[in-house]
């Protein structure tokens, strides 16, 4: 399975904040907004990732990403020039896909939960048609949304409706299989000019090839589009991450975990960062592994 990491967008609802920084680079806690969706797709077992910026924020991404190899990914660019909507990414991606099938994650979209890594690695292997997650969320109306028979079967996805059938938001991660390229080929673009992908969504529902996976209570699903819902997801991590002493999507211990580089690889990455906790922390997780553990004092 090929990933896309769409991170483009304008962020206008976090203007000025955004005017000269792409949303997906700005701090979520105490790291870059990106490494969130990365690594989702790295839990789910996949390497090679394309990652779609604006054409005037990819030297940025590339600074902080490379070509992925450090972290055992492959990680390559490509521009949206405007933002034509997030099923424009599975024709930018078209190549990167090739006869593949794909994981495309929104680049301000945060998951966090028990046994995800788990839930992915099984639906990415298992992946037939679109597979779709659903989070339980207090305002429906304000999402698309997932309409399930008892059984869990998706019977329809409504957008932001007035008079909600269910309260399964459509989360920001799709797992498709190969045909999603010729779908999204096929797709016109809606009355605001963007290439929709609840149109992709809906098209796999008509074939009967969507399935909705709901993610379950204990389950955290953040989204960071304005300024409130960003420093709520800063506190989110900061909280957890405080109490337990391990840090969410920290990729390069995800890397050592899932077996992309070794322990070795994985503490030069944190010797790379002496200053910084994060730093630190990467180095110990390296340790751990090989029994040497010095554990860090709080704060
Ligand atoms: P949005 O939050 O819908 O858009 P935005 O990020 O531009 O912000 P705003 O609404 O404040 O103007 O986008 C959700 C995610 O999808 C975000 O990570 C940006 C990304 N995206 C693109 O990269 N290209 C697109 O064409 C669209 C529609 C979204």
């Amino acid at each position: 399975m090929k990933g896309i990491v769409l991170a483009g967008g304008t962020g206008t609802r976090l203007h000025p904040i955004t005017i000269s920084v792409s949303k997906q680079l700005l701090p979520v806690g105490d790291k870059p907004m990106i490494y969130y969706p990365l690594s989702v797709l790295m839990a789910a077992g996949v390497q090679e990732i394309l990652v779609i910026t604006r054409p005037t924020d990819q030297p940025l991404f590339r600074t902080l990403l490379g070509d992925g190899a450090h972290l055992g990914l492959d990680i390559s660019y490509a521009e949206q020039p405007q933002p034509r909507g997030i099923a424009e990414a599975l024709l930018l991606g078209a190549d990167h896909i090739g006869d593949d099938s794909v994981a495309l994650i929104l680049g301000d979209n945060i998951f966090h939960g028990p046994s995800f890594s788990r839930l992915l690695q099984r639906e990415a292997d298992q992946v037939d048609g679109a597979t779709l997650f659903g989070y339980r969320v207090q305002d429906p109306e304000r999402y698309g949304v997932g309409v399930t028979d008892a059984d869990g079967r998706l019977l329809a996805i409504e957008e932001k409706p007035a008079r909600p059938r269910s309260n399964r938001a459509i989360t920001g991660l799709y797992l498709y299989d190969n045909e999603v390229v010729d779908i999204a080929k096929n797709i016109q673009p809606s009355a605001r000019g963007e290439l929709e992908i609840s149109d992709v969504n809906a098209e796999y529902l008509r074939r009967g090839r969507a399935k909705l996976v709901d993610l379950g209570r204990g389950f955290a699903w953040l989204d960071t589009g304005t300024f409130e819902s960003l420093v709520q997801a800063g506190q989110y991590v900061r909280t957890l991450e405080e109490r337990q002493g391990v840090r969410i999507a920290c990729l390069e211990e995800l890397a050592l975990r899932m077996g992309f580089i070794d322990a070795d690889a994985c503490h030069a990455l944190g010797a790379a960062m002496p200053n910084s906790d994060y730093g630190r922390y990467v180095m110990n997780v390296a340790r751990e592994l090989t029994g040497d553990v010095e554990y860090l004092p709080a704060g």
